[in-house]
C-alpha cells in the first residue's frame, strides 16, 4: 500500500514536473486614460488571460504609466488606476500571488518621491533586494527556475538629505554585486532556468539606441570617454553575467515595439508596447514621414552602432544579432518553461493606419522560438 502510494507521488511529481508552467511578459502600458492606454491593455490582457487559462503570474517590465515629474500624486493615482485596469490579471482564477510581478520604469520614477510611492503601489514583492532598493529590485523562485527583476531606473543616488540636488541618474544597474550573488546562488540551487527582468535594455533595437544601459547619449560622435566606458562596460558586465550563469532570457521594455536576439547564447527579448506609442527599428525608414519620436537616420546612428559593436548597413535591420527578429506590433509573450527547455509565444497586433496608439488588426501569434538547456 504504502509503496503504491509512493508510486503514485513519483508519478504525480513527474507529470506535474514535465508539464511545466507558464507566465506571461509584457512591458510599457502608459497612454491618455489616466496615463494608461487603457483600451490596448485591455485587449491585450483579455486575450491572454482567455488564451492561457493556465497562467500562473504576469511580470511587467516598466512603464506602467506615463507619471508627472512635478506631481508625485499623479503618478502614484496612475499606478493605481494601472492595478484596477490589470484587475482581470489579479482576480484570473489559477493566478498565484502576487500576481503580476513589477519591475520600475523611467516613468514610474520621474520625483524624488516617486521610489517610495511605488513601493507604497505595489506592497507585493519579495524584499530581498539591495538596501537602498528594497521592493524595487527582488528575485523569486517559481518552479524549476528562478526570476531576478532588476531595478534600472533608480533615482539619484546621492544625498537625498540635499533638497537643492534634484538629478535623476537612470539607466545602469548599480548594485552589480547584489545581481552576481542572486544568479550564483540560483546556480547552486540547481534552477533549471533564470530569468531576469528590467525596464532598460543592454541591446537597444530603435528608438532608444541613445540611451538603454550602455547610454552613448544624445549627442555622440564616436569618441567614448571615461563616462561612456564605463557605461558600456557596466552593460557588458551584465551581460556577461547572464551568459556566465547560463541564464535563459533577459526581458524587457522602453522601446515601444517588439524584438528578439540571442547574444552570446542568451535571448534579450523586447516586449515594448502594451499600449505606449509603437516606435520603429533601427535604422528609422528613409521615406516614412511620420513622426515616431526618437529613431536615427542610418547616418546619425552610425557611431552608435559601432560603439555597440551591431551588425550595420543603409536600409538594414541594424542590430546587434543577426538572428534578430522584431515586429512593430502591441505585443505580450507567454513563457511555457518546461525541465530541458522553454517555449515563447508572442502574440500581437498591429496598429490602425495613421495611428501608434490603437489596435488596427486581430491579436494573433507573431513570434515563436525554443530557449534550449
Ligand atoms: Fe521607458
Amino acid at each position: 500500500m504504502i509503496k503504491n502510494i509512493f508510486r503514485l507521488l513519483i508519478i504525480l511529481t513527474s507529470i506535474s514536473f514535465s508539464q511545466g508552467f507558464k507566465f506571461a511578459a509584457m512591458s510599457d502600458s502608459r497612454g491618455s486614460d489616466n496615463g494608461v492606454n487603457t483600451p490596448v491593455l485591455t485587449a491585450l490582457t483579455n486575450h491572454m488571460l482567455l488564451n492561457n487559462p493556465d497562467l500562473k503570474f504576469v511580470v511587467f517590465a516598466g512603464d506602467m504609466v506615463n507619471g508627472h515629474k512635478y506631481d508625485p500624486e499623479r503618478t502614484k493615482r496612475e499606478l493605481f488606476h494601472w492595478k484596477e485596469v490589470m484587475a482581470p490579471v489579479y482576480n484570473h482564477p489559477g493566478i498565484v500571488w502576487p500576481g503580476i510581478w513589477p519591475a520600475v520604469g523611467n516613468h514610474e520614477i520621474r520625483h524624488r518621491d516617486d521610489e517610495n510611492n511605488f513601493r507604497e503601489v505595489f506592497q507585493d514583492v519579495y524584499m530581498n533586494g539591495p538596501k537602498e532598493q528594497k521592493g524595487l529590485s527582488y528575485s523569486f523562485d517559481f518552479g524549476n527556475s528562478h526570476f531576478c527583476v532588476i531595478n534600472t531606473d533608480a533615482w539619484y543616488y546621492g544625498n537625498l538629505e540635499d533638497t537643492t540636488d534634484d538629478r535623476p541618474d537612470w539607466h545602469y544597474i548599480k548594485y552589480m554585486d547584489w545581481l552576481e550573488n542572486d544568479l550564483k546562488s540560483a546556480s547552486e540551487r540547481g534552477m533549471k532556468h533564470i530569468f531576469t527582468f528590467s525596464h532598460e535594455m543592454p541591446f537597444p533595437i530603435g528608438g532608444h539606441l541613445r540611451d538603454g544601459l550602455p547610454n552613448l547619449g544624445m549627442k555622440f560622435n564616436g569618441t567614448i570617454d571615461s563616462t561612456r566606458q564605463w557605461y558600456l562596460d557596466r552593460s557588458d558586465k551584465f551581460w556577461n553575467l547572464m551568459k556566465e550563469y547560463k541564464a535563459d532570457a533577459h526581458i524587457c521594455g522602453h522601446e515601444h515595439t517588439y524584438g528578439r536576439q540571442e547574444v552570446n547564447g542568451v535571448f534579450q527579448v523586447l516586449n515594448g508596447s502594451a499600449g505606449a506609442p509603437l516606435y520603429q527599428f533601427n535604422p528609422r525608414p528613409e521615406d516614412d514621414t511620420e513622426n515616431f519620436g526618437y529613431e536615427m537616420s542610418y547616418e546619425d546612428a552610425i557611431p552608435y552602432y559601432e560603439a555597440l559593436k551591431y551588425n550595420h548597413g543603409k536600409g538594414k535591420n541594424s542590430q546587434r544579432s543577426e538572428n534578430f527578429v522584431g515586429f512593430r506590433a502591441f505585443n505580450y509573450s507567454i513563457y511555457e518553461v518546461l525541465d530541458d527547455k522553454v517555449i515563447v509565444k508572442t502574440y500581437g497586433a498591429y496598429p490602425k493606419e495613421n495611428s501608434n496608439t490603437e489596435i488596427g488588426t486581430e491579436i494573433e501569434l507573431i513570434d515563436e522560438f525554443i530557449i534550449s538547456k
